[in-house]
């Protein structure tokens, strides 16, 4: 079965690793999944490329051709250079060696160059080969020449919207399907909307003020994308419940927006009314979570600053 690698970026590292073993067991349940820190290795029957286009922290990523038992390569092994014109060797150094990698990657260059008519180019060649160094074992892995992800455009911004790469994570997290609907019942400017859609996921956001239901709006239509927005209290979700299957969303933080209530009275309404049998991702204040004592399958601590840590709660 083909093997992906995954190298995550370290800012959070634990979100990062779930959602990419989420998105794999989203595809195919059967995935295997290795982590040797921020390194992702994914045995599974679907294309590796299928899960970067949906996670948030992937800085680099390819398929895994061998474990290195000694630095040589052969033609067998880098049959992939056969329709290349052009190829790059990159060394990621996850282990705590030390090597010189210049010398290294173009060592590895050199050896390529003997058995394949691929030419060297260090900027978008048709193949990247990849020498990955753990404390654990080492790969050799490729990718190919890929286009960078087009991101949604927001045109109206607010003070108090969330930043698109914790939506994403948390859209990704509860594993939620292309052609399946998310809610988010405090849309606020529509960043959930904006990211879901992108995912081919079709998403309905409610928001009691006027004011960010219009915003959002705007950032759905210079996307041409086709959420429903409506403009009603929370509550309004039991209503449609079967029209969703799963819910997103940021709960008020009791600062730079309107709320109806006290968050904390808002949390303990919304988790009384939460539909049952639908996968939800909530993101509140961590201050409320020793009077709440909320319980699900996980839960994350996100330090933004001195005054706010927030939870992202799995249901
Ligand atoms: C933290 S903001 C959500 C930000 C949003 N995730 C974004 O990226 O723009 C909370 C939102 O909840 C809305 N809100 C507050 N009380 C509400 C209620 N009772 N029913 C529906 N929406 C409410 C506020 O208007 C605000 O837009």
């Amino acid at each position: 079965m083909p093997e992906s690698f995954f190298v995550l970026s370290k800012d959070y590292l634990e979100l990062a690793t779930d959602e990419i073993t989420a998105i794999a067991k989203m595809y195919d349940r059967f995935s295997k999944i290795k982590i040797i820190s921020n390194l992702v290795i994914v045995q599974s029957k679907t294309n590796g490329n299928e899960i970067v286009k949906r996670a948030t922290f992937v800085k680099t990523s390819g398929q895994i051709l061998r474990k290195m038992s000694g630095l040589f390569l052969d033609e067998e092994n880098v049959g992939v250079l056969k329709n290349a014109k052009s190829f790059v060797c990159r060394v990621i150094n996850l282990s705590s060696n030390q090597f010189n990698i210049p010398e290294l990657e173009s060592s590895m260059g050199d050896m390529i160059s003997k058995f394949s008519h691929a030419k060297v180019k260090l900027e978008n060649p048709d193949i990247t080969v990849y020498l990955i160094f753990t404390n654990e074992e080492n790969f050799f892995g490729f990718s190919e020449k890929h286009e960078d992800k087009k991101r949604p455009i927001k045109v109206k911004k607010y003070p108090h919207e969330l930043e698109w790469k914790l939506t994403r994570v948390m859209i990704n997290l509860i594993g939620l399907k292309k052609g399946q609907t998310l809610c988010d019942p405090f849309c606020g400017t529509g960043t959930t909307l904006l990211e879901s859609e992108s995912m081919g996921i079709n998403a309905i956001g409610i928001d009691f003020d006027e004011k960010m239901c219009e915003i959002s709006k705007e950032n759905l239509k210079i996307n041409n994308y086709k959420s429903k927005i409506l403009k009603s209290d929370f509550q309004k979700l039991t209503k449609i419940s079967d029209d969703f299957d799963g819910i997103v969303t940021d709960l008020p933080y009791g600062r730079s927006s309107k709320a109806s209530d006290k968050p904390e009275e808002i949390l303990k309404k919304f988790m009384s009314i939460m539909p049952k049998n639908k996968k939800i991702a909530i993101m509140y204040k961590q201050e409320l979570d020793p009077k709440m004592k909320l319980k699900g399958l996980k839960k994350y601590q996100i330090y933004r600053h001195k005054s706010l840590t927030r939870t992202i709660l799995i249901k």
